[in-house]
């Protein structure tokens, strides 16, 4: 476990070395447990102090875990303390309410870098991936040369854009890579997996995809779209279909075809902030009368 997670680690290790370090920890659900669990053997030796968990989420407040208890953040001004690790993936969210209440910046940190992956209110690109705002992907998670809309939410241990070997040659092993120091010429290699690799991966805007998905370069999927855990996508997915399994098919479409046309044309995802902010109960109104309100 500790090895999974060293930069977490070093962040507290370069505190203080002198004297116990206390922490709260920003998440009392599963991300927190396990940030909790990473730390007992520095607890146990008396290097850190766990001395509480915050949590926005009022129905946990109050309780406990393994003897700490959950506080709300405005609370925070009770306590002494050196360090916020933050556990959930909405780290610039909770970094910015933090701010608000006074905690200076210098004492929040990730649980993991992999926890930032959150781009917050900007569209962004990085290397060969676009990401839309708001969008953002857990751990373990692989892209390679996409482009993602905006308020996506995808999985742990998902790869989107995967492409692989040659299989029509005589072995699949890269030999020329080893032994010649040079790569095979990817345009003599006319199969499905090579033809794949050379066009980008599409993800719409607010596509919900499980954990562990695996995408195949170049699929389009579509706005809406909802990918279920452990698919493997071969085919572009329509917009607003559910799709799941190996190799992935239609399970249900989310909307009837009116509907979808609606949502299509109102595109909510292009949407101000401000606008977004202004009408957020209509999003849990029943679709037709969101439609309805928005048209
Ligand atoms: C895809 C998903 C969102 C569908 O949820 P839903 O809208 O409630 O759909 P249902 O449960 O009614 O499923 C519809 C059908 O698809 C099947 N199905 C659903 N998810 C499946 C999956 N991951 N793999 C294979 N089949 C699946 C169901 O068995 C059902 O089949 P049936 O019609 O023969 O009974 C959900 O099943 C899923 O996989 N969620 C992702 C969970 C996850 O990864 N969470 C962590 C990240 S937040």
């Amino acid at each position: 476990m500790i090895d999974n997670k060293p930069e977490i680690l070093d962040k507290m290790l370069v505190h203080d070395v002198f004297k116990q370090i206390r922490v709260m920890i920003f998440g009392a659900n599963d991300d927190g447990r396990e940030l909790f669990r990473l730390l007992k053997p520095l607890i146990v030796i008396g290097m850190i102090d766990v001395i509480a968990f915050i949590d926005n989420d009022s129905r946990l407040i109050g309780r406990e875990i393994e003897g700490k208890k959950i506080i709300i953040p405005e609370k925070l001004r009770n306590y002494k303390y050196d360090l916020i690790v933050v556990a959930p993936i909405f780290f610039v969210e909770i970094t910015r309410q933090l701010i608000d209440l006074g905690v200076s910046e210098e004492r929040i940190i990730p649980y993991s870098e992999d926890h930032m992956r959150n781009f917050g209110d900007l569209d962004r690109e990085f290397g060969n991936v676009k990401i839309g705002k708001y969008s953002y992907y857990k751990r373990g998670t692989k892209l390679i040369n996409c482009d993602i809309g905006r308020f996506c939410h995808i999985g742990d241990n998902c790869a989107i854009g995967l492409f692989g070997h040659d299989t029509s040659q005589v072995t699949t092993y890269p030999l020329k890579y080893h032994f010649d120091n040079s790569v095979v010429d990817v345009g003599q290699d006319s199969t499905a997996d090579n033809v794949r690799k050379l066009q980008r991966t599409i993800i719409k805007n607010d596509v919900y995809i499980g954990e562990r998905v695996t995408i195949f370069a170049g699929v389009t999927v579509g706005n809406g779209a909802v990918i279920g855990a452990r698919a493997v996508v071969t085919k572009d997915v329509p917009d607003y279909a559910v799709v799941a399994g190996v190799p992935s098919q239609i399970v249900k479409m989310r909307f009837s075809e009116k509907i979808v046309d609606d949502l299509l044309d109102i595109q909510w995802w292009q949407w101000s902030d401000d606008k977004i902010k202004s009408c957020i109960e209509d999003f849990h109104l029943d679709v037709e009368n969101f439609v309805l309100s928005h048209k």
